[in-house]
């Protein structure tokens, strides 16, 4: 019901007064005596009194047309803006639920993964299902309404026409069912597959996520070969789902003609009105299958619609929760990765206020140390405490995090830096100035790439701590800072660093001689 009404809300609403619309000017057009100019009207009104359908036929048409056409920009229009609308909430609310609220599912599915339901499955689910549903309710408002033409000059026709429509309606809903299940697993397997492909290309931290690059390769060969085996099974599923209607719809045509020839042949109807049936139970039929060709594009969307659902009821995993920390202890850490040992009795104190720097080169440990810290991974030996509590999950509450990698969506600016949060403009834009981003601050809808393409290394960077200012928390790690940022802005924005987080712990990874610079201790790993 909350999931009808959501659906309701994001897509429906526009499409059912749409529908409400177009039945009212049919109903106007059809029934009432509306204010049409006199030549037509008095056609209209010969039409209604003395049921000359020949003439209706041409009337009919004529309407028809110019309201289907009319309806059809409107359709558009409606369908254009209600998919804007929906795709910044959709989009939005993903990317709260998922970066702010979850981040160890991003870990666990990869960043690749996240992208993907991010901008395939909205887009999907949106572009396929709403046009698909205006669509269809301008069929059924159709069918209806020639429905009610035909049962006036027979009901023998509207019957025979609702038989076919009662037999192909259940037929249809089992076979929704059916390939909506196909489609499911085919589409999970696409996501699982992309998402790994985008990680192993773009989110080198995601490497973390699944170990090592040989057990990737190995998933997506195992998984492509499944993946093509199962959206072939779900499109024979509809090639079928097509063969059974068409058969059903060449047999009720012949019917209903042959009935209305006998009706003809007997004097009984004219030659218009045997026109009148024949064009309109065939144009019914016709729709009838217009339906059964987007069932495999409504399935897909509704297959979509469960993944969304599934990923946006995922409660949030928070870890300990620990507000206002004043000592971080790492004691006698050990870990190691495989049978390789990479962090060796690390002990290290830090009280609030201070700024460590982990100085060492590439590879010897320092992205590990932050792992540990942000609870990612739990030391083999020794421990590590956030005042008293053991940081057993990552949660944002405790720590801020800049990631070595920090992936860009292809969303805008704003959403990159407010990562799902309802933030004031103004404030995006005072950040964005302690960041030396001020260049941006009138762009902050300007469209990223993913991945940050159409920006250099040193603009990510400073988006990346742009996010971390956001709502820092009492913890902040900064794992290789202002890559990529040229020597007097690194120098700026260093200086403003130290003042916003003068009351904080803060830990900086670094291999730069000029980010070093900012702490006052310096600890070699
Ligand atoms: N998930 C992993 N599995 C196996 N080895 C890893 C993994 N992550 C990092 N390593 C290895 O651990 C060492 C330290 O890596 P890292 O902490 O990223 O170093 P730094 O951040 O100082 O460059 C490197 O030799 C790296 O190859
Ligand atoms: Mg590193």
């Amino acid at each position: 019901m909350r999931e009808t009404l959501k659906i309701l809300r994001y897509i429906g609403l526009p499409n059912v007064v749409l529908f409400m619309t177009t039945c009212a000017i049919w109903i106007a057009m059809n029934y009432v005596n509306v204010k049409i100019p006199l030549k037509t009207k008095d056609l209209i009104d010969l039409i209604i009194l003395e049921k000359r359908f020949d003439t209706n036929l041409f009337v009919t048409l004529a309407c028809m047309y110019v309201l289907v056409v009319v309806a059809g920009l409107f359709a558009q229009l409606i369908v254009q803006y209600v998919e804007l609308n929906a795709q910044r909430n959709f989009r939005r609310s993903v990317l709260e639920k998922l970066i702010t609220g979850n981040p160890p599912y991003i870990w666990r599915k990869g960043v690749g993964y996240v992208k993907n339901i991010l901008f395939k499955d909205v887009e999907t689910f949106l572009k396929i299902l709403s046009p698909r549903l205006v669509s269809t309710l301008f069929s059924l408002t159709y069918m209806t309404l020639a429905m009610i033409k035909l049962g006036e000059i027979h009901w023998i026709y509207a019957l025979v026409l609702m038989v076919y429509i009662a037999v192909i309606i259940p037929f249809y809903r089992h076979w929704f069912k059916k390939n909506s299940k196909g489609f499911e697993k085919a589409l999970d397997l696409r996501r699982r597959l992309s998402g790994i492909f985008t990680n192993l290309l773009g989110a080198r931290t995601d490497l973390h996520v699944y170990g090592k690059a040989d057990d990737f390769v190995r998933f997506y060969h195992n998984n492509l070969t499944k993946f093509g085996s199962s959206m072939t099974n779900a499109y024979n599923t509809n090639l079928r789902l097509q063969v059974y209607p068409e058969l059903l719809q060449v047999i009720t045509l012949f019917g209903v003609t042959l009935f209305g020839l006998y009706e003809l042949v007997s004097g009984t109807i004219t030659a218009g009105t045997f026109q009148v049936i024949v064009v309109y139970s065939s144009t019914i039929l016709h729709s009838s299958m217009e339906l059964a060709y987007v069932t495999d594009d409504i399935s897909r969307a509704l297959a979509v619609k469960k993944k969304l659902w599934e990923v946006l009821s995922i409660d949030a995993v928070r870890g300990v929760e620990t507000k206002n920390v004043n000592t971080l202890v790492l004691k006698n850490v050990c870990f190691g990765y495989s049978n390789k040992k990479i962090v060796d009795n690390f002990t290290l104190v830090v009280k609030k206020p201070d700024i460590v720097v982990l100085w060492g080169k590439s590879g010897s440990g320092k992205t590990t140390i932050l792992d540990l810290v942000k609870g990612f991974y739990t030391p083999i030996d020794g421990g590590i405490w956030l005042d008293e509590n053991e940081p057993k999950s990552f949660s944002y509450k405790n720590v801020s995090y800049l990631p070595q990698d920090p992936y860009i969506f292809a969303e805008t600016l704003y959403e990159n830096v407010s990562l799902g949060r309802e933030l004031q403009k103004e404030r995006i834009r005072e950040i964005l100035k302690k960041c030396g981003l001020g260049e941006f601050c009138d762009r902050l809808e300007m469209k990223l790439d993913s991945g940050g393409k159409n920006i250099s290394g040193g603009q990510k960077s400073r988006i990346a701590l742009a996010r971390v200012l956001v709502d820092p928390a009492d913890v902040i790690l900064l794992d290789e800072p202002l890559t990529g940022v040229d020597v007097d802005r690194k120098k700026e924005i260093l200086k403003k660093i130290e003042e916003i987080f003068a009351d904080k712990i803060v830990l900086v990874s670094t291999h730069d001689e000029l980010v070093s610079s900012i702490g006052k201790r310096k600890v070699n790993i």
